[in-house]
């Protein structure tokens, strides 16, 4: 049976990160409006893998006899300036999972739960990713400026990114 400060913050966990798919699915309809399909497409991708988290933890509250409740899911913000302004506002807020992430295994070493801590790891494992990603991206952009012809070249290369959960 799963543990009641366990199973409330993976509740608070479930609806981050639906929020942060809602939060990408924004990204992604902002990116259309700008018309850059490749940069949306990325987007499109982090959404499919927000959904993928929430329904890892929501199978593994489940799995432990937990009870999972869903929660109203806040708006997302709808416009930014430019695609740095994107890209930054994902480096904050994949830091800001990554804090959240910290604290439930924080929680479940107080507890002692060492299944949520197994379960835990890979999470940890992909925000150092998520993080890196995003820095990265930031990194190409700001070398380009944010504009021009890199733009495109990366909108291009965003095209082909797909989502894969056997990777995940
Ligand atoms: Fe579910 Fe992007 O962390």
């Amino acid at each position: 049976m799963i543990n009641k400060r366990v199973e409330e913050a993976f509740n608070i966990q479930i609806n981050a990160e639906l929020y942060s798919a809602y939060l990408y699915l924004s990204m992604a309809a902002y990116f259309e409006a700008q018309n850059l399909p490749g940069f949306a497409n990325w987007m499109r991708v982090q959404f499919q893998e927000e959904q993928f988290h929430a329904m890892k933890m929501f199978d593994f509250v489940n799995e432990r006899g937990g009870r999972v409740i869903l929660t109203k899911i806040d708006g997302p913000k709808v416009e930014w300036e430019n695609v740095v302004d994107v890209y930054e506002e994902v480096l904050a807020h994949e830091q800001h999972v990554t804090s959240l992430i910290n604290n439930i295994m924080d929680i479940a070493i107080d507890e002692r739960d060492h299944a949520t801590k197994s379960f835990l790891n890979w999470f940890i494992d992909e925000q150092v990713e998520e993080e890196s990603n995003a820095e990265a991206i930031i990194s190409e952009l700001k070398l380009i400026d944010g504009k021009g012809n890199g733009i495109l070249m990366m909108d291009r290369e965003f095209r082909a990114r797909v989502f894969n959960p056997a990777a995940e």
